[in-house]
This record gives structure tokens, sequence and C-alpha cells, in this order.
């Protein structure tokens, strides 16, 4: 991929009313880019850009979301750009509300967080995650790059971003999509044949995500031998840490991290877990 045309452009006004302010990330590999704009009214706003397949896919999905946890696009346009490479084609862009800060982000900032900020943020994703499996609508991507606080440091403001890799429910995969850390067993274990999505990836995902708000550190590595072979043990790691965690938090956990699907618990049986209904307020 080229250079950020954003660096070089002479115009930077997007779709005539958005003033690019500063890079906020950029993946080559994907090649895409998310911007701070801000509007013609002033108001901040983060604008993904992405190839158009993948853009209007991610929009589609988003849109018809309709949740407090879940971060809605404002709007999206397309253009004919080279921005994203050296050849001229469809370019996507998404307008979003400017969010604060993601989870990655905030966990290496501040450290593991205490319990009752764990219970926010779990019960809040888990909120959005019910909601979008009775819609039958599989988020395929839960991890802590994409959960973001809208306010900075306020974790009832999480909000679920990222909706590139969603999909319907009962979809077949095929290949890996996805961030193999968080990839659910049954999804390692027959990645190269194919296998139907289920909404328990999320709920795996979650399990991985919530055991790093927690105790701060992932809890395996998985590795990955000649882009074929993939090493997961997942024998995370149970070390003091762990011992000392809150039991119904460990619980949660476990019941999330269950390598069987069927015996995962689900969004709406997470939120009736005992660890949700803990104090919020320390
Ligand atoms: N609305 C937003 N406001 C501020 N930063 C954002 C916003 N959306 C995304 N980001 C930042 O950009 C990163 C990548 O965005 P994401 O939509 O997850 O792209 P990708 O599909 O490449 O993973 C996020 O992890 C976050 O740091
Ligand atoms: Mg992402």
């Amino acid at each position: 991929m080229g250079q950020c045309c954003f660096r070089r452009t002479t115009s930077p006004k997007l779709h005539g009313k958005y003033t690019v302010k500063k890079s906020l990330y950029e993946n080559a590999d994907t090649q895409t880019h998310v911007v701070a704009v801000v509007d013609d009214a002033g108001k901040p706003c983060a604008i993904k850009i992405a190839p158009f397949d993948k853009a209007i896919q991610e929009y589609s999905f988003a849109k018809m979301l309709v949740h407090p946890c879940i971060a809605r696009p404002r709007e999206m346009f397309v253009r004919e750009s080279t921005c994203l490479g050296d050849k001229r084609r469809l370019v996507g862009y998404i307008v979003q509300d400017l969010l604060a800060e993601d989870l990655l982000s905030f966990l290496n900032r501040r450290g593991k967080l205490p319990t009752h900020h764990v219970r926010v943020i779990a019960s809040r994703i888990v909120s959005a995650l019910q909601y979008m499996h009775t819609r039958k609508v599989v988020h395929r991507d839960v991890k802590l790059d994409n959960v973001m606080l809208a306010v900075p440091g306020d974790c009832a403001s999480a909000k679920l971003i990222d909706f590139g890799l969603a999909e319907d429910v009962g979809a077949m995969q095929r290949g890996l999509r996805g961030t193999l850390t968080y990839m659910a067993p049954e999804m390692l274990a027959k990645w190269d044949t194919g296998v139907h999505i289920g909404p328990a990836v999320d709920m795996w995902a979650l399990g991985i995500l919530v055991y790093a708000l927690a105790l701060g550190t992932l809890p395996y590595v998985v590795h990955q031998r000649n882009g074929l072979s993939i090493i997961a043990t997942f024998d995370f790691v149970k070390d003091s840490g762990w011992w000392t965690c809150d039991m119904h938090l460990k619980d949660f956990i476990l019941r999330l991290l269950a390598r069987d699907p069927k015996n995962r618990m689900s969004a709406a049986e997470a939120s009736s877990h005992p660890f949700l209904q803990g104090p919020i307020e320390q």
C-alpha cells in the first residue's frame, strides 16, 4: 500500500463537509484507515476507510443494529480513489461518532482492571451480543481492540465496534477469519474444511476478553506454523492473579471458555450470571 493519502492530500475535506484532523489507525494488510475528522457543524467524528466490498458489508450490518452498546454509523459514502493503493478503485467511507479509546490501549495504559469495572464492560458487551444474536447476527471479531470507550476512562460508555467480519448465524466459514487468540476451538478445528458459524464463537471471544481485562494478559498464545497447523492448548494461565479473582468472575470466564460450544454460556445465560448481578460502583 502507498503512503497514507491523508498526509499528502491537497484538499482534506471529505464528502464536502469533513475536515481531516489526524490519522488514528492504519492497517496495510487489510487496507483500512481510520481518521479523525470534524464536520461542518464542528462535531468530531471518525471515518473508517476501506475497500468498497468490505465497507459496504460492514456498514449494512452496523446500520441495522440499534443498541446503546453498539457504535452506530452516521452515514457512508463512496468515492473512486487511489487512496488505498496505486490503482483507482471504489473505496467506502463509514462515518461514526469519534470515540475515546479502545480497550487494548486502555488496558495497556491502566493495567488490569478492578472487578467492578470488568463487570460494567462485560455486561455492556453481553447486552450487545444478546441483542445481535437474537437478530441472528454474529460479530466474529470480539476482542479488546473492537470495544471502545465513548467517554475517556468511563467503562460504562463501552461500545462494540467493527462489524467488518459480521455474518448471519449459520453462514459457512472457510479459511481463517478473525483473530487467532480469540478464535473458538470449533473454528480452529475446522477452519480448512469449513464450519457453520454460531453465536457461541462470540461468547468464547468474550471469555478471552474478560480474562484479559481481569488479569491484564491474554490467557494463552496460539501459534500458526507454515500458515497451516495451528497450535492452541487452551491451557490458560491460572496463576496467583487467577486464584485471587472474584469467584463469580472466575465462574463467568470458565463458562464462556467451555471448549464444547454446546456447553458454553449463551449471551442470554450470561446476562443472568451472578457475576453480572454484583455491585457496579465501588
Ligand atoms: N469511532 C471511532 N473513534 C475513534 N477511534 C476509532 C473509531 N473506530 C475505530 N477506531 C480506532 O481504529 C481501530 C481500528 O478500527 P476497526 O473498525 O476495528 O478497524 P479494523 O477492521 O481494521 O479492525 C480501533 O481499534 C480503534 O482504535
Ligand atoms: Mg478492529
